[in-house]
């Protein structure tokens, strides 16, 4: 069970030491990226970091056309972004998506639209950043359960590579389909790996996450629960035992459903998720124990900060960064651990990490616009 676990914690050390492909030089061509969803929160954050990539331009910028049917400038979405690209924001329009004009899309759409799109575009032979849930889970038969639709992309299903360069760096390299993971499982999986693959949890007795997010969180589009005033001064548990994320987490740290236990809540704050995990040891360790075995995991993982003895993670200290912070409190007694995780939900839970995996796909150093 624990083995792609162990696998990547061997690749997680192996990242340290291989050279940046990219070599430093200038005079390559800059990569260009087609934003798809760019008038949605992720598809902003998304415009923000590549606006500022040394290595990478904006060719192209698509909403989905409903309300604004001509190119508009970008600002008229999200005026943060004034000045920053010539290209007008165009309807969802796959003519000008071809090689010859692009090499990296990126979707940031709902996962019905990734799942029509991004078979298309791998046969045109592009590189592909998927934030949506389209193409995560391995098994087609589960998106109907979990997403409500059926998926018919077998295909680009089987060679899709999972998005989280702490663990899967080699597989992003040469991929041609990154599918990037979700807020919640990134901030649950990278707190987790390192645990389950040392075989350090008594899994049987459970492991319980329960996290908060802010609004963002659930996109742009307006609803009577994301309502100013139904979020604000309240927090709400939502989608217990069958938020979407849960397949995902469960296929990425390779655990059973009667395992693992999710509650996700809705914060009254705009970005951020911190994930409070608890979990059973399954033989006595000390709390430095546990913060070296997480340091030595993250080792060569310029995106995560692993905290030691006396500190915890909030939500201030990563908001609007790209980084995940993990830290630790431990009963060593009675050998119970509880991690908390905590990281930005549109940086390292959804634009951040997919510019990381840019940088990892055309060989620039992962943090490349990010730090
Ligand atoms: N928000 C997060 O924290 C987060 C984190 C990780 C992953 N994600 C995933 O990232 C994706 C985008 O999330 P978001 O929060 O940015 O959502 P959002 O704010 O609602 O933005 C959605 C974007 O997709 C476009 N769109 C909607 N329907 C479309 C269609 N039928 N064809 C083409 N484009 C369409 C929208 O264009 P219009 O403006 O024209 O409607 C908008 O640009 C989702 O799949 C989400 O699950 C989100």
């Amino acid at each position: 069970m624990l083995w792609g676990l162990r696998k990547a914690l061997g690749t997680a050390i192996e990242t340290e030491t291989s050279q940046p492909a990219w070599g430093g030089t200038k005079s390559r061509r800059a990569v260009r990226a087609a934003v798809l969803g760019a008038t949605g929160y992720v598809g902003r954050e998304l415009l923000t970091l590549l606006a500022r990539h040394p290595f990478a331009r904006v060719t192209h910028l698509m909403s989905s056309g409903r309300d604004r049917k001509t190119p508009f400038p970008i600002e008229r979405a999200h005026p943060s972004l004034r000045g920053r690209f010539s290209a007008p924001c165009v309807p969802l329009g796959l003519e000008g998506l071809v090689p010859s004009e692009v090499d990296l899309a990126f979707l940031a759409t709902p996962h019905e639209t990734a799942h029509e799109v991004v078979p298309v575009l791998l046969d045109r032979g592009l590189r592909v950043v998927d934030l949506s849930a389209a193409f995560r889970l391995r098994d087609a038969g589960a998106y109907p359960r979990w997403y409500g639709f059926e998926h018919r992309a077998a295909a680009a299903l089987a060679e899709a590579v999972y998005g989280l360069p702490e663990l899967h760096a080699d597989a992003i390299r040469k991929a041609r389909l990154v599918a990037n993971p979700g807020c919640y499982a990134t901030s649950i999986v990278l707190a987790l790996a390192p645990l389950l693959g040392a075989g350090w949890a008594d899994v049987p007795a459970g492991i319980i996450a329960d996290s908060k997010s802010g609004a963002s969180g659930a996109g742009r589009a307006p609803s009577e629960k994301l309502h100013f005033t139904e979020v604000n001064e309240n927090l709400r548990a939502y989608a217990l035992f069958n938020h979407r994320h849960v397949p995902e987490m469960l296929q990425a740290l390779e655990l059973g459903e009667k395992a693992f236990t999710f509650t996700p809540h809705l914060l009254p704050i705009t970005r951020g998720i911190l994930s409070t995990i608890y979990v059973r040891l399954a033989e006595p360790r000390t709390l430095g124990q546990v913060v070296a075995l997480f340091r030595d995991f993250y080792a060569s993982a310029p995106l995560v900060r692993v905290y030691g003895v006396g500190s915890l993670p909030e939500i201030q200290a990563v908001a609007q960064t790209p980084y995940v912070d993990l830290g630790f409190a431990l009963d060593e007694a009675n050998r119970r651990l509880i991690l908390v995780s905590a990281l930005d939900n549109l940086g390292k839970g959804a634009a951040g990490q997919a510019v990381q995996n840019l940088n990892l796909m055309f060989g620039f150093p992962q943090e490349a616009a990010l730090l």
